[in-house]
């Protein structure tokens, strides 16, 4: 493993990401239906920064965690000093000294590559306005539980509804590594080929994709015509506003995205009889999706939500730093720790 941090699933190959997924499948089967948890991040730390608010994410790495033999520490918005007194460059250096691992949901992607940089210890990004690679990660997991009967991954077609978000983004980077048919369907001045959420539009976000595709095989389609959905095995959605500071309130966007852009059955039927739902959550039921897709036995969005789990297990299995191990030290080290007891009245270790 070359890369310290998880920033970008670009930063990885498509082998690198099917390992994760395999250690997130074996680790969810071997907890799930076999009951037994693997300590392998026994006396690790994690500390979790969110400059925004979470439930899945939130939940997802601290039970990970738990789950695997560690510890999570919480600092929520503004707890912590994280570019406020302190630079983002001093906070990498202190807490990357003192914790095992670190995951931020940041407000601005540079803030999370920063703290990367500075920090010793492996960076998780747990969302930013650019990407949200933990969720890319959680949905590919999921894709590939549901794969159709007598289909590959490369066989098959996925479809992203409405607003240009960073989940949008992240999909089209995960579906264009593994060389799925990715297409976003969207209002023009809202596709992700206008740059999504993103501070910095100069990046080719389209480009990127379609380097991924040379490598992989699949394709991106970018368009305001439903055509382009037909035979999608996986129709995806997510809110009409972002969770940034930038985001508008509801009538505009109903404007824009509504009832062209509204997850329906018709839609779903539309894009074929099988295809199934995905959202990764939290939804605003009756804007970008309704009950009746929602709720219907094609929609995955609660598989979506408990795989957010299971793949954060294999994403701190994957980067968390392997303990220390010189037997030779830890005898000495010992040694003198028992000296030092027996002068001060403890019982020896
Ligand atoms: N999907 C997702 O990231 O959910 P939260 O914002 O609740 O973490």
């Amino acid at each position: 493993m070359a890369v310290k941090d998880f920033i970008d699933t670009n930063d990885f190959t498509k082998e690198e990401i099917l390992d994760i997924i395999e250690l997130s499948r074996s680790m969810k089967t071997m907890i799930k239906e076999g009951g037994r948890y693997p300590q392998i991040l026994k006396n690790k730390n994690l500390g979790m920064i969110f400059q925004q608010v979470s439930t899945r994410t939130r939940i997802a790495f601290e039970t990970a965690m738990q789950d695997l033999g560690g510890h999570a520490l919480f600092f929520g918005p503004g707890t912590i000093q994280l570019g406020g007194h302190e630079s983002i460059e001093d906070s990498g250096h202190v807490m990357g000294s003192v914790l095992d691992i670190m995951m931020a949901r940041v407000n601005r992607h540079q803030d999370v590559v920063n703290l990367a940089k500075y920090s010793a210890v492996p960076v998780i990004n747990g969302m930013s306005e650019y990407n949200h690679p933990t969720q890319e990660i959680g949905d590919l997991l999921t894709i590939i539980e549901n794969i159709p009967e007598g289909k590959k991954l490369e066989d098959c077609k996925v479809a992203f509804i409405g607003d240009a978000t960073q989940v949008c983004v992240s999909l089209m980077f995960i579906c264009s590594k593994m060389g799925m048919d990715f297409v976003h369907f969207g209002p023009k001045g809202h596709q992700v080929s206008d740059g999504g959420l993103q501070v910095d539009t100069n990046i080719d976000l389209v480009a990127i994709a379609e380097e991924n595709c040379k490598v992989s095989g699949g394709s991106v389609t970018v368009t305001d015509d439903i055509e382009a959905i037909k035979g999608a095995d996986f129709i995806y959605t997510d809110v009409w506003y972002g969770l940034y500071d930038d985001e508008e309130e509801g009538p505009s966007y109903m404007d824009v995205f509504y009832p062209k852009y509204q997850v329906t059955m018709e839609m779903m039927n539309f894009a074929g009889p099988d295809s199934k739902f995905m959202h990764c959550l939290p939804a605003t039921r009756g804007e970008e999706v309704t009950d009746e897709v929602m709720d219907s036995d094609r929609s995955l969005c609660w598989d979506e939500a408990e795989n957010r789990k299971h793949s954060i297990r294999g994403l701190l299995a994957y980067f968390c730093p392997r303990g220390a191990d010189d037997p030779v030290v830890a005898s000495q080290a010992q040694d003198r720790l028992n000296a030092v007891l027996t002068k001060l009245g403890y019982p020896t270790m």
